[in-house]
């Protein structure tokens, strides 16, 4: 783990009243919550393009649930790591805070972290493909297939390969980039997008930019500081250092 923190790090956290992160499955990994591109992550066992996108559920609605249904069996298990707690410790700091997850397991929100913008959705939650409303998982038809009130079929409130994100969403990213004095990108891989163009925005900025992962990312050549080792470590040691010195 890399604990020596440059001063000019600790300077900027320290100064920041504007604070912008953006995380990816490697903060959720010390939770037990397999990430996508490891060796052994969910992408080399399934395949994006036979579950996660329209026409692979149309196809094979029962398959694609059953991927939904394991994975969500998974976060009945697991809870938020000291990565998502200290993000939520560092929101209770900053007058202006704000993460912007590709996560869809809801472990900020269990955090404690209240300004979280999903941008790949919530695996919790159902949609109609039929109305296209978020529905209460009530009747699960033929197959496990949670079936809406309307008679459509339900599909797991995520975005799939080809679809649109949340509307306005990545466009309050863009400005939340633009105003932020710090920018982190916490444990992803940064080369799925338009989620990654925040953190390419942010490193043409004029804010700070951050990285923590266990490993160089796509991202990393544009990154002010890159901090190489676990988040669930990484992240409570630099906010040990920053801490103390915050008058808010
Ligand atoms: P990836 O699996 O692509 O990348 C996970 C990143 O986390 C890698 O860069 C790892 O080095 C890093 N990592 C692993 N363990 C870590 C730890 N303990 N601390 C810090 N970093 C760690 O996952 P994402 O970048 O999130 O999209 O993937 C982006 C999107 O691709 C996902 O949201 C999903 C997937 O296809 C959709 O489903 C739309």
């Amino acid at each position: 783990m890399n604990t020596g923190f440059s001063d000019e790090l600790i300077r900027r956290l320290r100064a920041a009243q504007r604070v912008v992160v953006l995380t990816g499955a490697g903060i959720s990994a010390e939770s037990g919550v397999p990430t996508f591109r490891a060796p052994d992550g969910l992408w080399s066992k399934f395949k994006p393009e036979e579950l996660a996108n329209m026409e692979a559920f149309l196809r094979n609605p029962a398959l694609v649930w059953q991927w939904y249904q394991h994975r969500r069996d998974i976060l009945e298990t697991v809870k938020p790591n000291p990565g998502h707690e200290t993000l939520a410790e560092m929101e209770r700091h900053y007058p202006d805070f704000i993460i912007y997850t590709q996560n869809v397991d809801g472990l900020h929100q269990r955090a404690g972290s209240r300004r979280v913008a999903e941008l790949h959705g919530n695996i919790s939650r159902c949609r109609c493909t039929t109305c296209l409303q978020i529905i209460q998982e009530i009747d699960r038809g033929q197959d496990g297939i949670p079936m809406c009130p309307c008679g459509g079929m339900a599909r797991p409130d995520v975005v799939w390969f080809g679809e649109m994100l949340p509307e306005g969403m990545m466009e309050q990213g863009y400005r939340d980039v633009a105003a932020a004095d710090v920018f982190m990108v916490i444990g992803t891989s940064g080369v799925v997008y338009p989620a990654a163009s925040l953190a390419t925005l942010a490193s043409r900025s004029e804010a700070y930019c951050i990285e923590i992962n266990t490993e160089p990312s796509a991202l990393s050549d544009a990154m002010d500081a890159v901090l190489i080792g676990p988040s669930g470590e990484v992240l409570p040691a630099l906010w040990r250092e920053v801490a103390p010195q915050l008058h808010f």
